[in-house]
């Protein structure tokens, strides 16, 4: 349920707030949530999955992969309606446990995490360690024992499923860094050692396919070959793990051409493809659990930005192109040039009768990979001064902002109802004098 409209003028606003008086108040770049939509959609993973898994008198946890966009008050949303966080380093569990996430509903991941980091887990209390290799599982043992405690565990299984809109997000194939191989046997090796380990509880396995995922067919692959793992480990070590996780992944829409994965589809798709598994291999139906990030924060959010130059540039074939130059670029939206992740752009200040233009939106950094938006249609009339919505920024946008060029990186703010609230605010001059140390 988005809130965005367009106002008698032609404005947009988001939450019942015109952007014109969002930019004015925070300034631009900005990135706006809107609350109502990104609570709604994590509702929706709840609602539909426990439905859809409920039918067969089974449970899911839902974990918000905080990867996506975190903020202490994003982690309040999620406390108050009912989910579980992933987080994926010490720092994201500090800004959840910030925002009064219980440690018990935090699930700690990472395919290189800190003595620290498993210290400070187990001394929180966090429910599950998922563990991604050999050494931790050595470590995180180790760690317990001193401390005189038991680390919930969930194995971290490479299931071999090749999904995943870009290479560099596609993670459960073999030749990569996450995860321990259900094809070579080490994640079954992995297994007998968690649950021989003293300062190991062994809860179950986890696997993440990969992001930005269209096929319903990957998921329930997944899914079946980690039932399969869990049912050869019942009857080899006489174990039946109690949980399983099946990751995100679920893709969202970016451009009025792109398609989603609905959280309806994937909850009944997978629902299906686990009671289809369960009857082939046998077994009770374990505990689920799944972690949707960009699913719930990307289409909720947004990023606006004021337009400067603007430039025609001639084409080969004759054409012609519109550059338009914003405000900000790749030091607020890296996947652009990272993933070539396509994205689209509409003037948000007014309503323009001109005609369309080809037009790619450029930022203010100094290389020609900075784009925002490839290709877009763009009124002809854009001019400096107006506002430039880019919509679906909500996942991995502010949270892999950088500093580029000394480039400030912009605020957070949501907004429901006509108000608005500050979740992250904008960099100052004094933060960036903050971190470079002066001469004497
Ligand atoms: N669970 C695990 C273990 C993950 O590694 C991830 C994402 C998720 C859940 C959430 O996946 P989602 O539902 O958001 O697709 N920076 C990239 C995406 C990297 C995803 C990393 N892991 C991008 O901007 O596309």
């Amino acid at each position: 349920s988005h809130t965005v409209e367009r106002g008698e003028d032609g404005a947009l606003s988001v939450g019942g707030v015109d952007v014109r008086e969002l930019a004015g108040q925070y300034g631009t770049p900005l990135y706006i949530i809107d609350e109502q939509d990104m609570r709604d959609r994590a509702c929706a993973f709840r609602d539909q999955f426990a439905t859809a898994f409920g039918r067969h008198g089974a449970e899911v946890d839902v974990y918000y992969a905080s990867k996506a966009f975190l903020s202490s008050k994003v982690a309040r949303w999620m406390r108050a309606d009912d989910l579980c966080m992933d987080v994926a380093s010490g720092g994201e569990l500090e800004i959840a446990l910030r925002g009064g996430m219980p440690a018990a509903r935090l699930g700690l991941h990472g395919n290189n995490k800190s003595d620290a980091e498993l210290r400070r887990a187990l001394e929180v209390g966090v429910g599950r360690i998922i563990v991604d290799s050999f050494t931790e599982i050595e470590t995180l043992d180790a760690i317990a024992r001193e401390m005189g405690t038991v680390a919930p565990v969930l194995v971290r299984v490479t299931t071999g499923v090749h999904a995943g809109g870009h290479e560099y997000i596609a993670t459960s194939h073999e030749d990569q860094k996450f995860g321990l191989s259900l094809a070579s046997g080490a994640a079954f090796e992995a297994l007998l050692e968690c649950h021989d380990a003293e300062g190991i509880d062994l809860r179950g396995i986890h696997t993440h396919i990969g992001s930005q995922i269209l096929s319903l067919a990957a998921f329930q692959e997944s899914a079946e070959r980690m039932l399969g793992l869990r049912a050869s480990f019942l009857m080899e070590a006489g174990v039946e793990l109690p949980e399983v996780d099946l990751g995100g992944g679920y893709a969202i829409q970016y451009t009025p051409h792109g398609e989603a994965l609905s959280p309806h589809d994937a909850a009944y798709g997978m629902a299906d493809a686990v009671a289809a598994a369960l009857a082939k291999v046998g077994g009770s139906w374990p505990h689920f659990s799944i972690e949707p990030g960009r699913a719930i924060a990307g289409p909720a959010g947004m990023t606006l930005y004021r337009v400067g130059v603007v430039k025609h540039v001639a084409l080969d074939d004759g054409g012609e192109r519109q550059y338009v130059a914003v405000d900000g670029g790749m030091s607020d939206n890296m996947r652009t040039i990272t993933y070539g992740a396509e994205y689209t752009a509409t003037v948000a200040s007014r309503l323009s009768d001109a005609e369309p233009a080809l037009s790619r939106v450029v930022g203010k950094h100094c290389e020609s990979g900075d784009i925002v938006v490839r290709d877009v249609e763009l009124p002809h009339d854009i001019a400096r001064g107006d506002l430039l919505a880019v919509p679906a920024t909500g996942a991995y946008g502010r949270v892999m902002a950088h500093n580029y060029n000394a480039m400030l990186r912009p605020a957070v703010v949501s907004v429901r109802d006509g108000e608005s609230t500050v979740h992250i605010r904008r960099d100052t001059l004094e933060d960036l004098f903050a971190w470079d140390v002066a001469p004497d």
